[in-house]
């Protein structure tokens, strides 16, 4: 099988590029991490959207009493949202049983890419084992099946640049996935995740702490949001994509 990564979501794609693919995406700030929030507390889905408009169009359409609108633009909550997009606001009081509209910079225009694929998953540093479990237990299924030809991880990337904090979660999963098992062709970018992953590991959110999307987070006074995306498992749910929207799945 073929290891494919890519820095960010803004490439041009063939419309089956992905039609044999495990598709694996990550905004570890914040989209992904506030996805298993959400999903960890209870959401019934999260539909994600490119824009504020598209997520108020498709939210009045639907019942008030099951909708909920969140989502940033400039890192904060867009007039008429119900939240921003901290994982602290989807608490259980008030995304329990709801369908999600979402809206972010880089995270949901990522989650409407990889149409073709019939396996789509989401990944943040909060769900990194449950998604490592998942994707062996593909792998082992794939022997048999032949199903699929490749994983495709993708980041969200920081507005068209590369995040170095998505590029080492899914460089940590080129790891654990190529670790005992040589039978992966890598392309340059998963070799050059992986390798920042191992320069990285033993001090992994201290450094995250001092990159870009980190930094700018602290700036607007959303230093919290660290503590909660840069913590291991604390949301073990497993998020993916289930036509338009994504649910939490059964392993
Ligand atoms: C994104 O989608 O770019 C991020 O989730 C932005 C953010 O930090 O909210």
């Amino acid at each position: 099988m073929d290891i494919n990564l890519f820095f960010t979501h803004t490439f041009k794609e063939n419309e089956n590029q992905f039609e044999n693919s495990i598709v694996v995406m990550c905004d570890v700030l914040r989209a992904s991490s506030t996805i298993c929030a959400a999903l960890h507390n209870g959401a019934k889905e999260i539909i994600p959207t490119v824009n504020s408009e598209q997520a108020m169009n498709i939210y009045t359409s639907l019942d008030r009493a099951s909708r909920f609108i969140g989502g940033e633009q400039n890192l904060h909550k867009p007039a008429g949202f119900d939240a921003g997009n901290s994982p602290m606001e989807y608490t259980h009081d008030k995304v329990a049983g709801k369908t999600i509209i979402l809206t972010t910079t880089n995270g949901t225009p990522l989650f409407t890419k990889a149409k073709s694929s019939k396996m789509k998953i989401i990944v943040a540093f909060v769900n990194f084992n449950i998604v490592l479990d998942k994707i062996d237990d593909l792998i082992k299924q794939n022997e048999t099946t032949q199903e699929y030809q490749s994983i495709d991880l993708i980041c969200a990337g920081n507005s068209e640049s590369f995040s170095y904090e998505d590029a080492l979660c899914l460089g940590g999963i080129v790891e654990h996935i190529t670790q005992d098992n040589d039978n992966f062709k890598l392309n340059d970018s998963a070799r050059a995740s992986r390798n920042l992953y191992l320069y990285h590991k033993n001090d992994l959110f201290g450094f995250l702490r001092t990159c870009d999307h980190a930094q700018k987070l602290i700036k607007n006074n959303l230093y919290d949001d660290l503590d909660i995306c840069f913590t291991w498992n604390l949301y073990p749910v497993l998020p993916i994509m289930e036509g338009l929207s994504i649910k939490k799945s059964n392993i």
